[in-house]
């Protein structure tokens, strides 16, 4: 395993559209390889999670993970997923305001709405098909994970530019009562 560079806000591969794999493809020991180099290198970073061209490879490979993370300590947590070809499907009846962070685009957060209910189809690493209900405060991190895929970046999605802010001046001005409106959505979604 080893720990992969990660691409940042203006290199073209972070706005490539991720091509899908084949069975074959996924099953092929250098894809399999690749994937425990994007785990790794999603903890190594401290990431909620990532996708496969934020290290420079345009497939559809997402990894999710939330285990008492120092970058969004409110966020609830979530088992390790790989998701390969992922679809979602939104529920756009409710959105919430997350402020999001991203390892591509270092020391920015803003506020991007996003829906709290959906449904996220998917592949796992061995190619056993993923049916996963989406909701909360962790449908929001699914989204994030899926617009890369699609070449999109948080800051596309930023509704109103003055919510952008340092990570520090994120938690100086803004982290508590963020952090009040996401207890609020954990408690009412469990998630
Ligand atoms: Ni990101």
């Amino acid at each position: 395993m080893a720990i992969r560079k990660i691409a940042t806000i203006g290199h073209p591969v972070l706005r490539q559209v991720a091509r899908p794999l084949t069975l074959e493809e996924l099953r092929s020991p250098d894809t399999q390889r690749f994937i425990d180099d994007l785990v790794e290198t999603m903890f190594d970073a401290n990431g909620a999670g990532i996708a496969a061209n934020q290290v420079y490879e345009p497939i559809r490979v997402c990894v999710v993970c939330v285990k008492d993370n120092p970058r969004y300590p409110y966020k609830p947590n979530i088992p390790l997923t790989i998701l390969v070809n992922p679809a979602i499907e939104l529920d756009a009846t409710e959105t919430f305001d997350n402020y999001e962070g991203c390892l591509s685009v270092p020391n920015l957060r803003g506020l991007v709405p996003r829906a709290t209910r959906g449904r996220m189809r998917a592949l796992d690493r061995e190619g056993k098909p993923i049916d996963l209900e989406i909701k909360g405060l962790t449908a929001g991190t699914f989204q994030h994970e899926v617009d890369h895929l699609d070449g999109k970046l948080f800051v596309d999605r930023v509704k109103d530019t003055k919510s952008l802010a340092t990570w520090q001046d994120f938690e100086r001005f803004h982290m508590a009562g963020f952090v009040e409106r996401a207890k609020e959505l954990v408690a009412r979604y469990g998630s």
